[in-house]
């Protein structure tokens, strides 16, 4: 038999105020990564097929977003918030092109799991026409409750309908849903607004499918995997459950972390092995560790590729398009972008190195900076391979210094230097002999005449 093919819907329309941005709802990172961008990751993962996106009238950032994230996702715009139902409807042409499987998931649950939307596709091949992700959540205010007679389930209650023998289950909707591509339309075609709200309700598939005897079923998760974000307080409490996930997934891929509590990853973190990450390092975006680095605690590393046995911090800022070579060393308080550091090249102690490559071997003193920006362009500079860069140097970019050339302490370098040269630019120093001891004898006479006048 030929493998399923699936239509995942990510429902992102209705936006909720209570975050108190400007931002989109489902524009707001956890671990690094868009909301939508983590859901739509969990889809990809569970269904390699095809993905559509609803939106609110004038998204055009998460639109961009869906572009960036998954290009090859389609955006259906939903015109007016009208119930989960009609979201879902916004999406129908896709519907229409058949699909075995349809996953529902909501925009703001980012914590989903591929794995439990990889269940709820099982019971739909198992024969359910709806498969509904039920958990069971400390407080069940607010949710829609499932309603469960032998395996079957019934109906599902929304909150502001349900009596007060109904808001007593435990059991409720999780949010995320699957159907049966060949019955989807006409179950969601039958949904309703005749309730409290006068919204189209997806959740009367359940009932809809159990009238039209077709099979409608539960699959259990943990909360921690469908609590939708609302607040910016759910956002932080979304952040924590997923850094302990990643946290532990390292522990489990063989880093060693002394105190991985004290550690932010980022979804995309990548580590290879014996890799060692001490207290208080913060990873952005777009991070690839390759064997046996270390970084040293109180980093802050983004968009950063660290090669075989490099050593980074304790104190280093690695920021987007740095590459680090095999062995290499960046220190304390060495801020770096845009930087390509060769093999066992070192820059151990507050430097700047923007815009440069660093050959081989090289050395950056301490205190050299790489002059990028000349307020309208960013120059770059190039060191040599085994090039000696001496300490407190300015290279003012665009800048070439040579293999193995030397650059004297201080200089401000603002032409190339060839290879194996030596450069120097600095004020030349002057020396006076005996200057200072004729400067304390003046002293000295001064203060025995003030004596001798008050006395
Ligand atoms: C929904 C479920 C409820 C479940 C809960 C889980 C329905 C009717 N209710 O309730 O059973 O327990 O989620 O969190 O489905 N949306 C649109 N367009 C709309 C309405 C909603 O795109 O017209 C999107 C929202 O952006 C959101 C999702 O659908 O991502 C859920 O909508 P929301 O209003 O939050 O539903 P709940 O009342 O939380
Ligand atoms: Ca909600």
């Amino acid at each position: 038999m030929p493998p399923r093919t699936c239509l995942s819907i990510v429902l992102a329309a209705g936006e909720g105020t209570r975050m108190r941005s400007g931002l989109p709802k489902v524009l707001h990172q956890v671990a690094g990564r868009s909301m939508l961008a983590h859901v739509l990751a969990a889809v990809h993962a569970a269904a390699d097929g095809k993905v559509a996106v609803v939106l609110g009238p004038g998204s055009d950032t998460v639109a961009q977003e869906v572009k960036r994230v998954l290009p090859a996702a389609e955006c259906f715009v939903q015109a007016e918030r009208r119930g989960t139902a009609h979201a879902v409807l916004a999406a129908r042409a896709a519907i229409a092109r058949g699909a075995d499987d349809i996953l529902v998931v909501f925009g703001d649950t980012p914590l989903i799991r591929p794995r439990t939307l990889r269940r709820l596709r099982a019971a739909l091949s198992d024969g359910a026409a709806v498969a509904v992700l039920g958990f069971r959540p400390a407080d069940p205010a607010g949710y829609g409750r499932l309603i469960v007679e032998k395996d079957a389930l019934v109906a599902i209650r929304e909150d502001a309908d349900a009596s007060a023998a109904e808001r007593e289950i435990a059991f409720c909707n999780g949010g995320v849903m699957g159907f049966a591509g060949a019955q989807a339309l006409a179950i969601l075609r039958r949904i309703g607004n005749d309730n409290r709200k006068g919204e189209y309700y997806l959740t009367d598939a359940a009932a809809l499918a159990h009238d039209m005897n077709l099979k409608a079923v539960t699959v259990e998760a943990g909360e921690d995997e469908v609590s939708g974000i609302n607040t910016k307080a759910q956002l932080a409490q979304a952040e924590a459950v997923l850094q302990q996930r990643l946290r532990h997934a390292a522990l489990e891929a063989g880093v060693t972390m002394t105190a991985p509590e004290t550690v932010y990853l980022a979804a995309d973190t990548k580590f290879g092995r014996d890799v060692t990450i001490e207290p208080y390092v913060v990873f952005g975006a777009g991070v690839t560790i390759e064997d046996e680095a270390v970084i040293h605690s109180f980093s802050h590393l983004t968009g950063a590729h660290i090669g075989k046995g490099a050593s980074v911090g304790p104190f280093a800022r690695l920021r987007p398009g740095t590459r680090l070579g095999e062995g290499s060393r960046i220190g304390n308080f060495v801020e770096t972008k845009e930087a390509d550091i060769a093999a066992g090249a070192k820059a151990n102690h507050l430097s700047y190195i923007g815009d440069a490559s660093v050959g081989a071997e090289a050395n950056v003193g301490a205190g050299t900076i790489t002059c990028n920006y000349d307020g309208v362009a960013k120059h770059r500079t190039e060191i040599g391979k085994g090039a000696f860069i001496g300490s407190n140097s300015a290279l003012v970019a665009p800048v070439k210094i040579g293999e193995g050339a030397y650059v004297g302490s201080g200089s401000v370098i603002t032409r190339d230097v060839p290879a194996d040269a030596l450069a120097i630019a600095r004020g030349q120093q002057t020396v006076k002999e005996g200057w200072a001891k004729r400067l304390a004898a003046v002293k000295t006479a001064k203060r025995a005449e003030k004596k001798t006048r008050n006395a």
